[in-house]
């Protein structure tokens, strides 16, 4: 087979090692791999060479992604989609497998409706917002880069003994600010899903701070991770938040600190290292098996999609992921509804 092979959207940690254990796996069984430049933009341009090993050796430990990745604006239009059609007949490709998110898994399953080739999709954004998949690649080495951060901020804000308010990535998805938050002994995490308005969050953390640093309780440090999707502006939350403290806690100075791409960036973790090679082997024998239009998911909660022989990897189709992902962002998704769950009740003792 000729499989080509393209990382699309947000790049995240891991990303590379899924390049690598699709392009290995494939050489290793008879098939030419091709690796296609920039995502989609590449893919229009026929940007595209093949793979030999020397090309993938050492690249799993890399963070980004060694076949660079865009957000293409001309793709998702009819004359886009017509151009990467031709491309795909052009480069001769039996199967193309997309490792990327939501945008990318909704490309390639837009791309595949005429099945121009197999499309197999691999979860790859540090948002965690992508259905049927208990994690995508890059989330976890996301989640450790804020932990360090988290406690870098910590350590300092406890010399002080002042507030922060740390601000994560996360567009429509408050997972990586809840997994870390936690992880770092945040006093309070704020996420868009929980609805509410600014006024609520500015009580509510005024609350939270009022506790922290009421008289005997001696606490060296305040921390309120908040995800990015959180509408209200982080400095302005800040601000307010000023204003009650100079009254509730007069002395203590809060401070603010937006950790932004440093978050995609770095080394992948063990874990991302792993799934992206079990989600990448995978992906190649989807690919020999004929199977079109699928994601392959790790470790997927409930009995959705096709078992394989790894008792962690199934194979999903993709509008049953895309149609989940969107229950992940509208909170409507069981999986949602029990993070916020267990969050609540982390909530009530975070701030004790
Ligand atoms: O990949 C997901 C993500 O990192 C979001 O968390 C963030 O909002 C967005 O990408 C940033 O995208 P860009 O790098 O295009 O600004």
């Amino acid at each position: 087979m000729k499989i080509g092979v393209l990382t699309s959207g947000g790049d995240a940690p891991g990303m590379n090692g899924a390049v690598r254990t699709v392009a290995l796996t494939g050489l290793a069984r008879g098939h030419t791999v091709v690796g296609i430049r920039r995502g989609y933009e590449g893919l229009l341009e026929g940007d595209a060479a093949p793979l030999a090993p020397s090309d993938i050796d050492g690249i799993a430990r890399l963070g980004g992604t060694i076949l660079g990745s865009a957000r293409s604006a001309v793709f998702p239009t009819a004359e886009g989609q017509a151009l990467a059609k031709r491309r795909l007949a052009e480069l001769g490709l039996d199967a193309l497998v997309v490792i990327g998110g939501n945008g990318s898994l909704t490309g390639a399953h837009v791309l595949g409706e005429e099945r121009p080739c197999l499309m197999v999709g691999i979860p790859g954004s540090i948002d965690n917002d992508i259905g049927h998949t208990a994690l995508s690649i890059g989330v976890d080495t996301a989640v450790n880069t804020i932990v360090e951060a988290c406690d870098r901020i910590s350590d300092t804000a406890s010399a002080h003994r002042r507030a922060f308010v740390v601000e994560v990535m996360g567009r429509r998805s408050g997972f990586l600010a809840m997994r870390a938050g936690i992880a770092a002994e945040a006093d309070a995490v704020l996420y868009a899903e929980s609805g509410e308005g600014e006024a609520q969050l500015v009580a509510r953390m005024r609350e939270v701070l009022a506790r922290c640093f009421r008289p005997g309780r001696n606490k060296k440090r305040a921390l309120i991770v908040k995800a990015e999707g959180v509408e209200m502006p982080t400095s302005k939350l800040v601000a307010a938040l000023r204003e009650h403290l100079a009254v509730d806690a007069p002395g203590v100075e809060i401070r603010e600190t937006v950790l932004g791409h440093l978050v995609r960036g770095g080394h992948p973790s063990a874990l991302d290292r792993m799934i992206a090679q079990r989600l990448g082997f995978a992906a190649v024998l989807a690919c020999e098996g004929g199977k079109h239009d699928v994601m392959a998911a790790w470790d997927t909660p409930g009995d959705v999609g096709e078992r394989t022989a790894d008792r962690s990897v199934r194979l999903v189709p993709i509008p049953e992921v895309l149609a989940e992902t969107e229950r992940l962002l509208d909170g409507t998704s069981p999986v949602t509804q029990r993070r916020l769950g267990l969050l609540r009740t982390a909530e009530k003792l975070m701030s004790f």
